[in-house]
């Protein structure tokens, strides 16, 4: 199945002020993959554990020449790795040393709203806040990033977005490569473009339908290697950018199995030739490089651009992955239980400064809907096109992970069949989700195109 074929080209075509930047070729000499590093916690136990995040200004050598200036987590660039464990009692003391006012969002966290860092949550410069909550969902790769109202896309973009790794007895009994930065890989995919002096200026290069950079970045490096051993890779893909969509595919044309989708694994591996994912979504692939030899070279493309390059060096007996292992025990929707569930109509409309949900722009001071905690709703999401031209919208949900019902009334691709917290909607569909609300409290929905969710491609609603 050839999921990413049809999204492939979704960004051409569009009209607006839509940019559709092509991604140039490096010409930077290969670099090896930086590999954020596992934070270290301050205090922890089997049930508690305590990590200290500081938002900051910093430099970094992503090019040849001038180093960049960036914003970090913890660091000059992007953040670090935070593991926790289903059940686990985490709380996060949280920094804002940025020069400007900020928020930590967990993107992926089935957590109460009041902890869960959306534009209500801002932290100012210099302030600092301490966030508890319980985790209450299964192994998954989720991510965090800033969410204050109107700097969002700027601070993403500079480099502000980390890692949370949730883990459980299930992903603990799988088996799966777990070597972290050996044969379990996060990948942080992202665009930016680079001015003359490697300085970032996203005011410059900001496009109001979804600022785009030239230059590809896996985990802040550009043209990246890492060294692997012949055996079977996992690489827990984040599509971090503020607007690219990218399709993933290996430079051998071979496939690879997709294990897990944003918020947990599927229930058995699906085999892929190309991999779609918008900005928010993740994905865990595995990688078999057994027949390849010392020397050689695979390379995983994200929309025909190098995201990575794995150098075989050396074997390594591998018993961890069998391709049609059992994963998950995730429900199958059946018909019969979504008869009688209340029906949510979300229209997603507009272009450029126009952009709305349900003919309305974002206001921090109107619910938008009301929902009854532990209740399940089917969440009708279309995005017809209007008389401005139309693109493709990721859509995402805080504070749960759904399932996909269909794809304009048919079943969604097998490896949409997971959970989900982000999903594309392309022009002219209608996506059906099956959500249910378990935290109260006052959530964000929205298209996680940063600019058109700062332009108001975004809704709250109240959960009680
Ligand atoms: Cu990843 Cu509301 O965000
Ligand atoms: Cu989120
Ligand atoms: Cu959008």
């Amino acid at each position: 199945e050839k999921s990413g074929e049809r999204n492939n080209n979704m960004m051409s075509g569009m009209m607006g002020n839509e940019q559709n930047l092509d991604l140039k070729p490096s010409k930077q000499s290969e670099r090896q993959l930086l590999i954020p590093p596992v934070l270290e916690t301050s205090s922890q136990n089997e049930e508690e554990i305590t990590y200290d995040i500081v938002a900051r200004e910093g430099e970094f050598q992503i090019k040849d020449g001038e180093k960049t200036e960036t914003l970090g987590y913890n660091g000059e660039f992007l953040g670090p790795v935070l593991r926790m464990k289903k059940g686990q009692k985490v709380t996060i003391n949280t920094t804002n040393q940025l020069a400007s006012r900020t928020s930590f969002h967990w993107h992926g966290l089935k957590i109460p709203s009041d902890v869960d860092g959306g534009p209500h949550q801002t932290i100012e410069s210099g302030e600092k806040k301490s966030v508890t909550f319980e985790v209450k969902q299964e192994a998954s790769t989720l991510w965090f990033h800033p969410h204050p109202e109107g700097e969002t896309a700027s601070q993403v973009y500079k480099g502000l977005a980390g890692l949370m790794y949730v883990e459980d007895e299930n992903s603990k009994s799988l088996n799966l490569p777990e070597n972290y930065g050996i044969d379990d890989i996060p990948l942080i995919v992202q665009d930016k473009s680079f001015k003359a002096d490697n300085q970032i200026d996203y005011e410059n290069d900001y496009n109001s339908d979804g600022t785009q950079g030239d230059t590809l970045l896996t985990n802040g490096t550009i043209n990246p290697y890492v060294e692997v051993n012949n055996r079977w890779m996992r690489y827990r893909i984040v599509s971090g950018s503020n607007s690219r969509t990218f399709t993933f595919s290996l430079d051998s044309n071979e496939p690879f199995y997709q294990v897990a989708t944003d918020g947990g694994f599927l229930n058995t591996p699906v085999k892929l030739n190309s991999l779609t994912l918008s900005p928010g979504e993740r994905a865990e692939i595995l990688v078999d490089t057994k027949k390849y030899n010392n020397g050689d070279t695979i390379k995983l493309l994200a929309n025909d651009s190098v995201a990575l390059n794995m150098r075989i060096r050396g074997r390594k007996t591998d018993t961890t992955f069998i391709p049609s292992k059992k994963l998950n025990d995730i429900n199958t929707i059946d018909e019969k239980s979504l008869e009688g569930l209340n029906r949510q109509i979300i229209n997603l409309k507009g272009m450029s400064h126009m952009v709305n949900i349900n003919n309305k722009q974002f206001d921090m001071n109107r619910i938008d809907l009301y929902k009854k905690l532990n209740e399940q709703e089917i969440w009708e999401v279309n995005n017809y096109s209007s008389m401005m031209g139309e693109m493709a919208h990721p859509f995402h949900i805080h504070g749960v992970q759904f399932q996909i019902i269909s794809r304009n009334g048919k079943q969604p691709r097998s490896n949409e069949n997971g959970w989900k917290d982000t999903v594309l909607v392309n022009p002219e569909e209608r996506v059906e989700l099956l959500v249910r609300f378990d935290h109260a409290g006052t959530f964000m929905y929205h298209c996680h195109i940063l600019e058109h969710e700062e332009y108001g491609m975004m809704g709250q609603m109240e959960v009680r």
